[in-house]
């Protein structure tokens, strides 16, 4: 099949520009969604996060990191339940969890991590601590998806 240059460049632009997550915010508390980059990842803002909210935040190609959420704007807190996602890792897919390792019983934010299709493995819990999170370094709880959007619960 032949795709025009231009088109292919376009299409490999909006495939790599396609990071994300989604954020559902299934309660009516407002909060903020505090972002922690790996190492050499870009630094990605805060993004506050309405009550019965869907804010989508566009993350760049490679972006490795964590967010967790906050009831307070001005101070993401100590550690609790966080998201972690790695974008185009190994074979291109997306790696995820939702990780309990810093705090065990953080019933405040963060809940489900999917592939926006929803197809795709849930990571979280309704209520933790529980099995369903990413609780020891060398657990099995990561998950993979080619996707490249994913939704984060967030909430209730
Ligand atoms: C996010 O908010 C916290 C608390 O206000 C602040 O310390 C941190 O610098 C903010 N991050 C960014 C990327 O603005």
């Amino acid at each position: 099949m032949h795709i025009p240059s231009t088109l292919a460049a376009s299409l490999a632009f909006t495939l790599a520009a396609a990071n994300s997550i989604t954020f559902l915010s299934l309660d009516t508390t407002p909060r903020t969604a505090c972002f922690y980059s790996a190492p050499s990842h870009p630094t990605i803002p805060n993004n506050s996060l309405p009550g019965k909210s869907t804010i989508h935040v566009p993350l760049p190609l490679d972006w490795e990191g964590s967010w967790q959420t906050t009831l307070n704007p001005s101070d993401c807190g100590p550690p609790g339940i966080r998201g972690e996602v790695r974008f185009d890792g190994y074979e291109g897919k997306t790696y995820y969890d939702v990780s309990a390792i810093d705090n065990l019983g953080d019933n405040s934010g963060v809940k489900f991590l999917y592939p926006a299709s929803g197809t795709g493995e849930k990571s979280g819990c309704e209520s933790f601590p529980c099995e369903g999170a990413y609780l020891h370094p060398d657990d099995k709880q990561t998950k993979v998806t080619v996707e490249k959007d994913l939704v984060c619960e967030v909430g209730r």
